[in-house]
C-alpha cells in the first residue's frame, strides 16, 4: 500500500471534506472530514493532514502539540469504504515514524465503545492512562 500523508490544501480540500465514516461511527467521530478541516482552521490546536493512495483521499488525521509538549493525534476517520484494509494502522505509524527521533512522547484517545481504535492503538503500543478526554479514554505512547 502506498500512502501519503499531505497538509490539506486549495487543491485536494474537497476530497478531504467528503471522507465519512459508517453511520454507526457517527457517534464516535465527526460526521465528515469537513468538520476536523473547520477545526483546523479556526482553533489554535490541531494541524490537518489527507492521507491520500494514489491520488485518492482515503483518510483524515490531525496532530497537535500540548502544552506539556505531548503530541496528540486526532481526528483519524478513514473513509467508510476504504476500512479494513491497513490504512488506519499506516496512517498512526507514519506519524510516530515521523516523531519517532525527538522520542516524543504520543497521546490520543477513544471512546470505551470504540472497539476498532482501542485494538488499533494497543496493537501499537499504546496504553491506556486512566485519565479521560471528555467522554474519551486517553491512550499514550512513549517512543
Ligand atoms: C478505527 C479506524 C481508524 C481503523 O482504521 P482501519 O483502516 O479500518 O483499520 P486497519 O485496517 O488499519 O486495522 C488496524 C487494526 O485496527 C483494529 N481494527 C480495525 N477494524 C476493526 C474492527 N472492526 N473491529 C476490531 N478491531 C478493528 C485491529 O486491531 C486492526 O489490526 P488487525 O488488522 O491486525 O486485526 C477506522 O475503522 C475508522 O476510521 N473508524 C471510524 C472513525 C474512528 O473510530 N476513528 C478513531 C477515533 S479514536
Amino acid at each position: 500500500m502506498d500512502l501519503t500523508l499531505a497538509p490539506v490544501t486549495a487543491d485536494n480540500w474537497r476530497d478531504v471534506a467528503d471522507l465519512a465514516p459508517h453511520d454507526e461511527q457517527r457517534r464516535f467521530v465527526a460526521a465528515l472530514g469537513a468538520r476536523y478541516l473547520l477545526l483546523g482552521v479556526y482553533g489554535e490546536t490541531w494541524h490537518n493532514l489527507g492521507v491520500f493512495e494514489g491520488g485518492t483521499a482515503v483518510a483524515h488525521v490531525m496532530w497537535g502539540v500540548d502544552d506539556d509538549g505531548s503530541h496528540w493525534i486526532g481526528g483519524l476517520l478513514v473513509d467508510a469504504h476504504q476500512q479494513g484494509r491497513g490504512i488506519g494502522r499506516a496512517t498512526v505509524e507514519a506519524l510516530l515514524d515521523g516523531w519517532r527521533a525527538d522520542r516524543r512522547l504520543v497521546r490520543a484517545s477513544c471512546h470505551p465503545d470504540n472497539t476498532a481504535s482501542r485494538a488499533l492503538f494497543g496493537s501499537l503500543g499504546f496504553v491506556e492512562t486512566g485519565e479521560w478526554d471528555d467522554d474519551e479514554l486517553v491512550v499514550e505512547r512513549q517512543l
